[in-house]
């Protein structure tokens, strides 16, 4: 597909996937030496959530989406009724990324040269749970998918067909949300959810 960079041979489990990204050099994160996440949820998943990077709780725990982000991004699969057992949720970065201030370790935005590398894995994770439906959570994601920068202002709301016959989904990043407040808080909040309902429909068909 468009911008994928190709390593050679991969793990053929999510398990070998999961142990092998941790010893991965491939890109200057990697090279931080920190824990990093892989994917979780079904194995044939319907749907695959794509984040950006683990971040601090993620790193910590090594699952993705467990800290503030991932409680927002969930509450909001239930309200739709997107259960876990529907859905795969992975990040388009492996590791996380960040500076550190004093005792808190600050988070960074991946360049779009790491992104292109860590989609090796993301690829290889596709390639195994083969979901029907992929929704990327903001900027990092949909360029790990699509294989360029685009606006996910522009791009949210309608299906991009990819090339393994996936429907690509585009929303913003919950913690894009979490940063907002009152009015545009809200508002925000409910466009990511109508956002979500529409792919819950697809789910349904
Ligand atoms: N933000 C992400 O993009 N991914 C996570 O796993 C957690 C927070």
């Amino acid at each position: 597909e468009k911008g994928a960079i190709d390593f050679g041979e991969r793990p053929h489990s999510l398990s070998g996937i999961a142990d092998a990204i941790q010893a991965c050099r491939r890109c200057p994160i990697g090279c931080n030496g920190t824990n990093a996440v892989a994917g979780e949820g079904a194995d044939h998943a319907a749907l695959m959530i794509v984040g950006e990077q683990p971040g601090d709780t993620e790193e910590q725990q090594g699952r993705p989406f467990v800290g503030p982000a991932g409680r927002l991004l969930r509450s909001h699969l239930e309200q739709v009724g997107i259960s876990d057992s529907k859905a795969y949720v992975t990040n388009a970065v492996k590791h996380f990324k960040f500076t550190d201030r004093g005792k808190r370790r600050l988070h960074q935005s991946p360049t779009a040269k790491e992104i292109d590398t860590c989609r090796w894995w993301l690829d290889g994770e596709r390639a195994l749970v083969r979901p029907r439906l992929i929704l990327a959570l903001g900027a990092s994601a949909a360029r790990s998918l699509l294989g360029k920068t685009v606006s996910v202002q522009k791009e949210r709301g309608v299906a991009h067909p990819l090339d393994d016959g996936a429907e690509l989904w585009i929303t913003t990043h919950p913690s894009y949300l979490l940063r907002l407040q009152d009015d545009g808080r809200t508002t925000e909040e409910r466009r990511f959810s109508e956002d979500l309902q529409r792919v819950a429909a697809r789910i349904a068909e």
